[in-house]
Formats: structure tokens, C-alpha cells, sequence
């Protein structure tokens, strides 16, 4: 019994463009139709929904945000406590320079932070900051840097730029036409792709922006490759880690791969749920903020900080990462097993802490809905791609790796009789191109 949350999004998109605020959030990339699509409470990797059905949470965890678990009671404590105090008030709050310091600690190349509240917004300050300091307009880029339009003029010459990186079917309207020929894309583990723009663009790009990794891994010396060829051609490196920070390791992913930017940007994990986010760079280029104007009233509401600042000395006194590296490749290698004892094909990737897997057949989109609609019977909000959290248990991992190890099984009898699956909804949206994302 879903229909409380599907009567609910009726409403909604009568008077909400779209239903909701962001993309991978909406029901239609689900379960369409299905979905319980609003929540009533989330607890540690529990979300109750508007019918008063608990489900586990093994669908990302807040869009990766929620490392520590929902609710978290340290976390929860910490920004009770700055509630009770005053959330904003005309004067600075003192938690804005402990984060700052703590960030910096973590990432000893970088010596100055900014802050605002989303990933996004922290995209546009890097971006901002970097061509203020740079003085070239264009930017090389590779993977998914929010919503903003110096990313998507990307489009603005063909409505397929974006495909390849992250969210395909973009378009391009609304964005202003004067950005055009601003903003171009190289691959990921191609560094020929990124030395064609360069020698197409001679002396005129100024940043290099890209997600350290997403699904592969980056083979040898790609990022080292990166780095050299930034500098070389006299471009900022700038790593965006609104996605791969804090989950394999404390801090941004580069520092496992030793490849450190000039700037790096943090947003979701940061807070565990609560808006904040962070760009760190070194002095030099980060003092270019002044010869801009980069401020906003919100950036300076005391929760995010106080729940930042609680998430990272709790995440470095558990030695979070580690668990959650330790559940991911339980359940990379559960994966693997139920595939292979059902006769299923699937490929995985990922990284550990945040590993997906791919169904490889045509009919993929009929499965993956298949999957999620099974899962949900069986208790679990589920789709091709987990952020593990450190509220998951041996016990929770278990359970839910029986489930696939069933659904699987199902997948199977289906598929090797060529029956049609029994859905009993329309199939789940494919806008997003692999169903891996956030
Ligand atoms: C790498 C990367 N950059 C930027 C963003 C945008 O962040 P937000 O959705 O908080 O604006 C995301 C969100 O998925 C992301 O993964």
C-alpha cells in the first residue's frame, strides 16, 4: 500500500514543475506510478513512508549525502544544541572558521575555504573564483557539475554535449546564448581528449574541471597526466568531490589517488544531510574571491557548519570510511554471487563505498524496473546503485543481499523463458543515461 505518497505527488505536480526539486529524486526514476515517493521519518538506513511502511535504504541514502546514517544522533545533538542558540543572527558564526581549519587539515595543499549550502552553488564559486584569477574565459570539463549555466552551455553547440557525462537529454533552453563556445568536455581515462582541446583552444582555457572518479577507476597516471597538462597550458585543476569525497577515504578521493588540484569542492557527505557545502583552494588563486563578488545571506545559516563539523570529527573517530569500504566489497562480491548462482549477467563498478552494478541486456530498462518493483515487495528501497552507510550492519547487509540473491533468481526465470516481466507499472524513466547516478 504506496498510495498516500503517489497521491500526494499528484498534487504536487499540479502546483510544482516537475513534482519535486531535484531529477533523481523523482518517482519516475524508480518505480513510476509506484514509488512511495515522500517520507514521514529516516533513521539510520530506515525511511518510513507516508503509509507508515518501513523500508531499508540500499537506493543511495539521501542521494550519497547520508554517510552517518539518517537522524544522527551526534549529528542531531550537535545542531539541537545551535538551534536552541540561534540559528542565524546578524553576526558571523565562529563554527564558519572551525570548518574552515578543519578542511584545510585534511587537505594540506589547500589553505583558504568558502562556503555556501549546495553542490551546484559551490561548482559556480570554484568557477567563478578560478576565471577571476586565470583571466581566460573557457573551460575544459569532464563529468556532472550541477545545473547552473556556465556547465550547461555545454549544449548550447549541440543539445548532445552532456550525454556522455553523467545526465544525457539535457537540452539547452533557458541558458543564455552568450555562453556559447565557453565550456567543452573531455573523457574520463582519455587524456588525448584533453589535449585536443587544448591545441584547439590555444591559450584560451583557463580550467580544468572533473570528478576524480565516478564509475572506473582512473588508470595509470591519468590524473597525474591531467594535472601536468593543466598547468602546462597554464589552466586551473579544480576536482570536483561534491560526490567522492568522504566515502572511500576522510577528505576528497584525490587524496588516496595523491593527486592534489588547485581546488577542490565538497558538498553532500560533508553535512550528512544538512546544506552545506565547501570549495578549498590555495591562497593564491583563492584571494581572487575579492576581486569578484561571491555572497549570500544563506551561506552563513550556523547548521550546516555546527552538522559539517559534527560529521567530520565523528567519520574520523569511527574510522567511517573503513566500514564503509568493508560493506561495500560485502556487497560488490554478494552481487556477484547472486548473479552467478541465478545466471544472471550483470557488471559491476564503482567505487567501494559507492559501488553499482549494471544489468547487461537489452531489455534493461524492464529489469531494472522489475528489480526495484521486487525489492519494495521484499522491504527495500533498491536500484542499481548503493551509497553505503555506516548505519548498515552485518544482519541489514544479509537480508538485503537475500533479497537481491531471490530477486535475481525471478530475473532469471523470466529472462531465460523470454516471458514478459510482470510489471505492474509503466517502466522506470531512462533519461539518465546509466542507472547509476545521483
Ligand atoms: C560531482 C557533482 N557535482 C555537482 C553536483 C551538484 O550538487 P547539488 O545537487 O548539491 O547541487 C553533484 C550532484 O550530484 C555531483 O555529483
Amino acid at each position: 500500500m504506496i498510495k498516500a505518497g503517489q497521491k500526494l505527488l499528484k498534487q504536487a505536480k499540479r502546483i510544482i514543475p516537475g513534482g519535486n526539486q531535484l531529477l533523481s529524486k523523482r518517482s519516475e526514476m524508480f518505480l513510476p506510478d509506484l514509488w512511495p515517493a515522500y517520507y514521514k521519518s529516516s533513521k539510520g538506513c530506515v525511511v518510513t513512508d507516508l503509509n507508515n511502511k518501513k523500508y531499508y535504504d540500499f537506493a543511495g541514502m539521501g542521494v550519497t549525502s547520508c554517510v552517518l546514517g539518517y537522524a544522527d544522533k551526534d549529528i542531531n545533538r550537535a545542531v539541537n544544541h545551535g538551534l536552541k542558540n540561534g540559528s542565524m543572527s546578524t553576526l558571523n558564526s565562529p563554527e564558519e572558521v572551525e570548518l574552515a581549519e578543519k578542511l584545510i587539515k585534511i587537505h594540506k595543499w589547500a589553505d583558504m575555504a568558502r562556503f555556501s549550502k549546495s553542490g551546484g552553488e559551490a561548482c559556480l564559486i570554484a568557477i567563478r573564483i578560478a576565471r577571476a584569477y586565470s583571466k581566460k574565459e573557457k573551460i575544459a570539463f569532464c563529468g556532472y557539475h550541477g545545473w547552473h549555466d556556465w556547465y550547461m552551455a555545454a549544449n548550447l553547440n549541440n543539445k548532445k554535449n552532456l550525454d556522455e557525462q553523467l545526465l544525457p537529454g539535457l537540452g539547452n533552453k533557458g541558458i543564455s546564448r552568450s555562453f556559447k563556445n565557453s565550456i567543452f568536455s573531455f573523457n574520463y581515462n582519455d587524456i588525448g581528449s584533453l589535449k585536443k582541446l587544448f591545441s584547439k583552444h590555444k591559450g584560451k582555457i583557463g580550467i580544468v574541471i572533473m570528478e576524480p572518479m565516478r564509475f572506473t577507476k582512473p588508470k595509470k597516471n591519468f590524473l597525474q597526466e591531467v594535472k601536468k597538462l593543466a598547468k602546462k597550458n597554464g589552466a586551473i585543476l579544480i576536482f570536483d568531490e561534491i560526490t567522492s569525497g568522504f566515502h572511500e577515504n576522510l577528505g576528497g578521493l584525490h587524496l588516496k589517488f595523491k593527486v592534489y588540484p588547485d581546488m577542490a569542492i565538497f558538498g553532500k557527505a560533508l553535512g550528512n544531510g544538512y546544506p552545506i557545502s565547501a570549495v578549498v583552494g590555495k591562497r593564491s588563486i583563492m584571494n581572487f574571491a575579492q576581486s569578484t563578488f561571491i555572497s549570500s545571506t544563506m551561506w552563513t545559516e550556523r547548521l550546516g557548519f555546527i552538522a559539517a563539523i559534527t560529521s567530520l570529527n565523528k567519520m574520523k573517530k569511527l574510522k567511517v570510511q573503513k566500514k564503509l569500504v568493508k560493506f561495500g566489497k560485502k556487497i560488490k562480491k554478494g552481487w556477484q554471487n547472486a548473479a552467478e548462482t541465478s545466471g544472471i549477467k550483470i557488471s559491476i563498478s564503482g567505487l567501494d563505498a559507492l559501488p553499482n552494478f549494471k544489468f547487461e541486456y537489452k531489455n534493461k530498462q524492464e529489469i531494472s524496473t522489475y528489480f526495484t518493483q521486487e525489492m519494495l515487495e521484499l522491504g527495500f528501497l533498491a536500484k542499481e546503485a548503493i551509497a553505503v552507510t555506516n548505519a548498515y550492519n552485518n544482519q541489514i547487509v544479509d537480508k538485503y543481499l537475500r533479497a537481491v540473491n531471490k530477486v535475481f533468481r525471478k530475473i532469471n526465470y523470466y529472462q531465460k523463458n523470454k516471458f514478459k516481466f510482470p510489471l505492474k507499472g509503466p517502466l522506470k524513466h531512462s533519461t539518465l543515461k546509466r542507472l547509476t547516478y545521483y
